[in-house]
């Protein structure tokens, strides 16, 4: 990276000191994440905005909904910053706070939506966590997706899991031994979801359909075919991906979970990293005594993690140093107040 923007920010991160607190996610780009105070999944992440509360503003490096996400679990007086506004996120989007009404308003008529407990994973807006916590449920994150559904199940005898169908199914099925059945896809474009009355009270797991564009894009293709290319490779991926390259796979896990698998991995072992670019080629270059590659042929970056470059993260930073807020993400108070319960509830499961 530019060594006078290398420069630049570092000057503006020493001038502001500890008030200033910079949050990395793993997919970050090199040139930010050398910058980071602490580098984590959304889950530590999470965790880690609720845990500074003397930092006056943080910086988070990662997509929008995550930066929402802090600013409601940060105090009043504390502001968090996205250094590009453009840094949101595909999935998401695909869960809009009308819509999912309107799924509730579907399970009202049948007479189902008490019995059924919504959760949604961390990536979602902030609107998508207040209507979540409006109703009882909870917030996950892939790294304790099978933890929130137990609790869930606790609740409710149904789940409507939001956004991402493929973490809702691959948890369900592969880790809580419910059928492939007991999940229906609710597609949002379609009246009543596209699914019968019956279909809609029989299931246990209604997955919206919503998926990350991604983690969506490796195969079962692209894990026949690195299997043949590499004897022996081990195959890791996120839970993010579908469910039959999931089940393909070796070893399945959030970004943290990929991390620590590769560090405890022997010396010489070969594998296969179906995840965001940026952190396959980081774990590549930190351990250059095994055999990491990316699961796909194809390159395949996150494009909105990606727009948080050094140039924003200068500009946010040094903007801070010159009394300026730029780029703060607020939550309104009513909206917050519900998201921070299905986030409490979330960091507040066993485990
Ligand atoms: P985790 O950080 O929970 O692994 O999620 C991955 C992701 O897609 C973040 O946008
Ligand atoms: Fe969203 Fe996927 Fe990018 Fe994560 S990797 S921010 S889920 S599009």
């Amino acid at each position: 990276s530019d060594p006078d923007l290398v420069a630049r920010a570092a000057a503006a991160k020493a001038a502001l000191g500890s008030k200033v607190f910079v949050l990395g996610h793993h997919y970050q780009r090199d040139e930010v994440i050398q910058f980071a105070d602490v580098t984590g999944d959304s889950f530590k992440l999470a965790r880690e905005a609720a845990a500074r509360p003397d930092a006056e503003y943080i910086v988070f490096c990662g997509v929008h909904f995550m930066a929402e996400s802090a600013d409601i679990l940060t105090t009043d007086s504390q502001k968090v910053i996205l250094p590009d506004l453009a840094a949101g996120c595909s999935m998401a989007d695909m869960a809009v706070l009308g819509q999912v009404e309107a799924a509730w308003d579907v399970l009202t008529e049948l007479g189902i939506a008490e019995e059924t407990v919504p959760v949604t994973y961390m990536n979602s807006s902030a609107d998508i966590k207040g209507f979540v916590g409006r109703h009882g449920g909870v917030v996950c994150t892939s790294s304790n997706a099978k933890r929130a559904l137990d609790w869930a199940f606790e609740q409710g005898s149904k789940v409507l899991f939001l956004p991402d169908q493929h973490l809702g199914r691959n948890t369900a099925v592969l880790e809580m031994g419910y059928s492939l059945d007991d999940c229906v896809l609710y597609d949002p474009h379609k009246p009543n979801g596209g699914l019968t009355p019956e279909q809609l009270r029989d299931a246990k797991m209604i997955l919206w359909r919503g998926h990350c564009s991604v983690h969506g894009r490796f195969t079962l293709d692209s894990v026949n075919d690195v299997r043949e290319r590499v004897p022996g490779v081990n195959v890791l991926v996120h839970p993010e991906c579908r469910h039959e390259v999931v089940t393909a796979a070796d070893h399945v896990g959030s970004t943290e979970y990929i991390i620590k698998t590769i560090e405890a991995a022997p010396a010489g072992s070969a594998w296969a990293v179906g995840t965001e670019l940026n952190l396959v080629r980081r774990l590549a270059l930190a351990h250059p005594d095994k055999q990491i590659m990316f699961l796909d042929r194809a390159v395949c970056y996150c494009s909105t993690m990606n727009r948080i470059d050094l140039p924003h993260l200068v500009w946010a930073l040094e903007e801070l140093v010159a009394g300026r807020v730029v780029n703060q993400i607020t939550v309104d108070p009513d909206t917050a107040g519900h998201a921070r319960a299905a986030l409490d509830q979330m960091l507040a499961l066993p485990g």
